[in-house]
């Protein structure tokens, strides 16, 4: 994702209502324990994924249900999931999820509990290119960027952060319910309780529609919010506004990054919850029922799964599904459940081909003139156009950068990052790079291929089978999954000890703020 302008941080400093939840979220962070303990907490539970999602989730059960219980978590593929590096000459790069907002509660909170630093950021310059030539280069002066903006958008793009901002500030009561442990279960109630149907609204409506509606210009919605819907997801205008905005958002000051790359906050949450990882494949779940010596009987899931050393099946009493349940994406048999849970739910994921060149930019394909010693772009976003077969190039810093480093001009060979929506062909890449040594391509399944108006499947499979995945129709973001697996571990708790009036309250807002 890109960070484009700053020059509203200023202006955003003030009257910020999130501030006061961003306090009320750090003062109040180890002080609600939930709970009264009447019950036994469960034996053992299992989960699906170590991605974000899955290792968030084994965290926070961990902090709901004590040290007693034990939780499995089983990884079919690399912890980290999504969040992936490159070795690469020496350094490692960051291929899948790579930037985090600053108001991402939660992936802050991670790093800071696990002893993580933030990356330094070193600072980009933004090229918008229509498919011949840069409409908009981003030039090292500040002024000069906001008189060319002002000049050929107007009050545009001062009014998307507003836009933005109004809904990030209504997201943002998520850390407030989760932090009194309120707790919901579905997507829909989760986004009906932070701003009513104004959420619900913007995931059956186009992010074109929702901006025209508020008048933004054509001009403005080809040549800014096209190009940051590609760089981000891949997509168009057309997706949800919801995740359109979230997209947005990846422009604002303050971008961060792990020191080290992402997936560590994965491997370190795993570490932290005393999770067993258990690398293998889950191929399917199947409820059980056992009798019990008190009379009656008591359902369980059995969980198989094939691994190395072959197959094998365990019991539990909870199971959290953290990786989605589309095709191509993972393989699960669910048997017995009456209703059935399906395989897959509806929709696919979009491809994204991420290629990390290690060579020398081709600035005339851009339609530069200058040499590409005085060429300070560092990262090239595309406007739509039919013969354009890749959607951005950006200059990566390793994961890891010193206090020295400095990004290379771009006359120089240089780590570049190109998004493509099919893998590019030998002929392709000719184009784009005089010349390269070394080459790394990652076929992701990236995110949810974004069309409204579209249904979110159920986050409660059966009685004690969890899903989180479905958030992702929402938007998909590190943070959304972290969000997710808060609630589902909230959730799972109040089930699991019958705490009903933590699940799905309406008016939190006004009800917390009664409270205060
Ligand atoms: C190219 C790209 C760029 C992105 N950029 C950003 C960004 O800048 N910022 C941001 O916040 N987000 C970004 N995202 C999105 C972000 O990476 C994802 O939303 C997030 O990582 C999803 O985490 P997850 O744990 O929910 O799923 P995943 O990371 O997909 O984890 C699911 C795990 O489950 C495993 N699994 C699946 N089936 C089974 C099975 N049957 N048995 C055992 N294991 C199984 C998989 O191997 C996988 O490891 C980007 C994604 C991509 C691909
Ligand atoms: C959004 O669209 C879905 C599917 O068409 C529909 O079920 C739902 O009621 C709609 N929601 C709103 C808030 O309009
Ligand atoms: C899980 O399945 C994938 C895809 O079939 C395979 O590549 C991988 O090796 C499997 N993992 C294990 C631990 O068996
Ligand atoms: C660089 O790009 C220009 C413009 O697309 C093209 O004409 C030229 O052949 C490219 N250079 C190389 C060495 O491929």
């Amino acid at each position: 994702m890109m960070i484009l302008w700053k020059f509203t941080t200023g202006a955003r400093r003030h009257a910020a209502p999130w501030l006061l939840v961003l306090s009320l979220y750090l003062a109040n962070r180890r002080g609600l324990a939930s709970a009264p303990e009447l019950r036994q907490p469960p034996g053992r539970i299992a989960i699906v994924g170590a991605g974000i999602g899955g290792a968030a989730t084994a965290a926070f059960l961990r902090k709901e249900f004590g040290p007693q219980v034990q939780i499995d978590v089983f990884e079919g593929g690399k912890v980290g999931g999504r969040l992936d590096t490159a070795h690469f000459g020496g350094k490692d790069f960051e291929t899948g999820g790579s930037v985090i907002h600053p108001l991402n509660l939660h992936m802050k909170q991670f790093i800071d509990d696990l002893g993580l630093a933030q990356r330094r950021t070193v600072p980009s310059r933004i090229g918008i290119f229509n498919g011949k030539e840069l409409v908009f280069q981003e030039s090292d002066w500040f002024i000069i960027n906001f008189i060319k903006i002002l000049w050929r958008y107007g009050l545009n793009f001062l009014r998307m952060q507003m836009w933005v901002e109004a809904i990030l500030d209504k997201f943002m009561r998520i850390y407030q319910y989760q932090q009194y442990g309120y707790s919901f279960s579905s997507v829909e109630r989760l986004f009906h309780s932070m701003a009513r149907d104004e959420f619900l609204n913007m995931f059956n409506e186009t992010l074109d529609q929702a901006m025209q509606k508020v008048g933004f210009s054509q001009q403005f919605m080809n040549e800014i919010v096209t190009p940051i819907m590609r760089v981000n997801y891949g997509q168009s205008i057309k997706m949800n506004a919801f995740v359109g905005a979230v997209s947005l958002a990846g422009t604002d000051s303050g971008l961060w990054a792990v020191e080290g790359g992402n997936k560590l906050v994965c491997s370190g949450l795993l570490y932290h919850s005393k999770a067993a990882l258990i690398p293998a494949n889950v191929t399917a779940i199947a409820l059980k029922t056992r009798p019990v010596r008190a009379g009656g009987t008591v359902s369980l899931y059995e969980v198989s799964y094939s691994s190395e050393a072959g197959a094998s099946h365990n019991l539990y009493d909870l199971v959290f599904i953290a990786a989605p349940l589309h095709q191509g994406k993972s393989n699960i048999n669910f048997l017995n459940f009456n209703p059935p849970v399906p395989m897959w739910f509806p929709g696919r994921y979009h491809l994204t081909v991420s290629t990390l060149v290690h060579g020398l930019l081709n600035v005339s394909y851009f339609g530069v003139s200058e040499p590409a010693s005085a060429f300070t772009v560092s990262e090239i976003v595309s406007m739509e156009h039919e013969e354009l077969v890749v959607t951005s190039v950006s200059s990566l810093d390793p994961v890891t950068v010193s206090s020295e480093y400095k990004r290379p001009p771009a006359s120089e060979a240089n780590v570049w990052k190109v998004f493509s929506p099919a893998p590019l062909t030998q002929d392709q890449l000719q184009k784009i790079f005089l010349s390269w040594d070394s080459i790394s391509e990652t076929r992701w399944l990236a995110y949810p291929y974004y069309s409204p108006p579209h249904r979110f499947p159920p986050i409660v499979l059966h009685d004690r089978l969890y899903y989180l995945n479905g958030i992702e129709w929402a938007a998909s973001a590190m943070e959304m999954s972290a969000i997710a697996a808060r609630n589902l571990a909230l959730l799972a708790h109040h089930h699991w000890y019958g705490l009903t009036d933590k699940i799905d309250q309406e008016d939190l807002n006004s009800r917390i703020r009664g409270e205060l």
